[in-house]
């Protein structure tokens, strides 16, 4: 990058009419550069309206605004709305924010009573009240998207009630499971995340209108009214609270990081699923791509992508909380750093959550492969142990030492542990009978699991039913 000259002024300068009273000139270059955030927070211009459509509102209602300048108000902000979606807007870096610049269009289209607008309002609590509206808004976007995941994961658990599996702790095989017991977890951590995520946006539903620059206003104003134009539960009790929390920030992204981490979990089981060694799942031409050089390859790019974008969400968790433990009450420019993190955090999970929805739906199972892995390396051992504890009357221990030693021997003949002979197993522990067998198979291994919550296809069928009832039944909606 070439150097730049640091004093430089910026080009077109001049002071600025928004605050440029006790100001002669305008800012040096890097100045602008370093303070304008219209680059990235005109993405709030949405919110920014409707608060200052409300404020105007609430202005008219006290007395403090003519209704006639409420009126003109009002029809120039909905015209700089048509024209910012219409794409006619023209964003300007020397007008710093979004709040300016909708502030200073206002004014071109209807005059000097634009600048009534502001009365008993500051742009701190301005911009606490658009992040805050920002961020219940895309909680009320992902809510049926994560709804939508569990869905897919949902019907693919019934399909998949009695498909084998291995289960596995520590990456080694453990014991059989079903595959829809496997995906129904994943339904449970997303539920958890929808949670977290309605705890955010209740706990954020407070108006910040009114505390004004920090210390409240000396106009007759009525924050009740904004809040409850603005589909708040209230106002904030505390003036300098109300413009220096950003708390709903980090706790929508701290709970983003961690649907994340569950979305990252479910795409790494998918990539080795799909590997050449495991052959559990294969995904279509629709979530994979090709190697440039390796002809038979089929890269899951989708689900590798998504895995990598929880490091930028937990990125961001923690650049906030770096941003933020240092600061005195109550607004610090600093603030402004919040925006960057928080877009980011939200647009990758948005892209992970709609990826994962269609490789689960995407995914086509094979259910003669898992389940030959899943009858592989003695994963029934725990059921011949406990045959012996409830047909013998064995201490558990002991039970296990018995069957620790009969798998050594299968494993020493290199054969699966129902192909020992009876005699075999009997000069182990002489009162073995032949009834073991029956418990020998992945199929029994299964099926006797019916403890609540346990892998048994009867349970899983069952639980996939109350699921579909606990997680999508009717959807509140959004309560705005
Ligand atoms: N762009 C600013 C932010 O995002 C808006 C608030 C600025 N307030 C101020 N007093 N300079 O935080």
């Amino acid at each position: 990058m070439a150097r730049k000259n640091t004093t430089a002024r910026a080009p077109k300068s001049g002071s600025n009419s928004m605050w440029g009273g006790r100001y002669k000139l305008g800012p040096a270059e890097i100045m602008e550069r370093i303070n304008a955030s219209i680059g990235f927070d005109r993405r709030l211009y949405a919110q920014d309206i409707a608060g200052s459509l409300a404020h105007a509102d609430m202005l008219v209602a006290q007395g403090i605004l003519t209704a006639k300048d409420g009126r003109t108000i009002r029809r120039g902000l909905v015209k700089v709305r048509d024209e910012i979606e219409g794409g006619r807007f023209k964003f300007s870096t020397r007008l710093e924010d979004i709040h300016m610049n909708v502030e200073s269009r206002l004014a071109e289209l209807i005059g000097p009573v634009a600048g009534r607008l502001h009365t008993a309002r500051s742009r701190n609590d301005q911009v606490a009240l658009d992040v805050r509206l920002w961020v219940r808004d895309t909680i009320d976007r992902l809510e049926p998207m994560l709804q939508d995941l569990q869905a897919a994961l949902i019907d693919r658990a019934d399909e998949h009630a009695a498909t084998i599996m291995p289960g596995f702790t520590h990456l080694q095989t453990a014991q059989p499971i079903t595959f829809g017991h496997h995906l129904l977890a994943y339904v449970e951590m997303i539920g958890r995340d929808r949670s977290r995520l309605a705890d955010c946006r209740a706990r954020l539903n407070q108006s910040p209108l009114g505390a004004a620059a920090l210390a409240g206003s000396p106009h007759p104003i009525d924050p009740r009214h904004t809040a409850r134009a603005l589909g708040f539960d209230g106002p904030m009790a505390n003036s300098l609270d109300a413009v220096s929390d950003r708390d709903y920030v980090v706790e929508f992204i701290a709970a983003a990081s961690l649907a994340a981490i569950h979305l990252s979990r479910l795409a790494e089981e998918i990539v080795i699923w799909c590997s050449a060694p495991f052959r559990f799942i294969a995904l279509s031409d629709a979530f994979t791509t090709g190697s440039s050089i390796m002809p038979q390859k089929r890269n899951p790019d989708a689900a590798e992508l998504t895995r990598a974008k929880t490091g930028r969400i937990v990125g961001a968790f923690v650049a906030l909380c770096t941003v933020l433990k240092g600061l005195p009450l109550t607004y610090q420019k600093d603030m402004q750093e919040d925006k960057e993190p928080l877009f980011d955090a939200a647009d990758s999970l948005e892209l992970g959550i709609a990826a994962m929805t269609g490789m689960v739906r995407d995914l086509k199972a094979n259910p003669a492969r898992m389940r030959a892995v899943a009858a592989a390396d003695y994963s029934v051992a725990t059921d011949l142990a406990d045959w012996l504890v409830r047909e013998i009357g064995l201490p558990f221990r002991q039970a296990h030492h018995v069957t620790g030693t009969l798998v050594g021997k299968a494993s020493d003949k290199g054969i699966d542990l129902d192909k020992l002979s009876l005699s075999e197993m009997q000069a182990v522990e002489r009162r073995i009978t032949r009834d073991v067998y029956r418990v020998l198979t992945v199929e029994a291994s299964v099926k006797a699991r019916k403890s609540l919550g346990g892998t048994a296809p009867a349970n899983v069928a069952r639980a996939a039913r109350e699921a579909r009832r606990r997680f999508l039944g009717r959807s509140k909606g959004a309560r705005r």
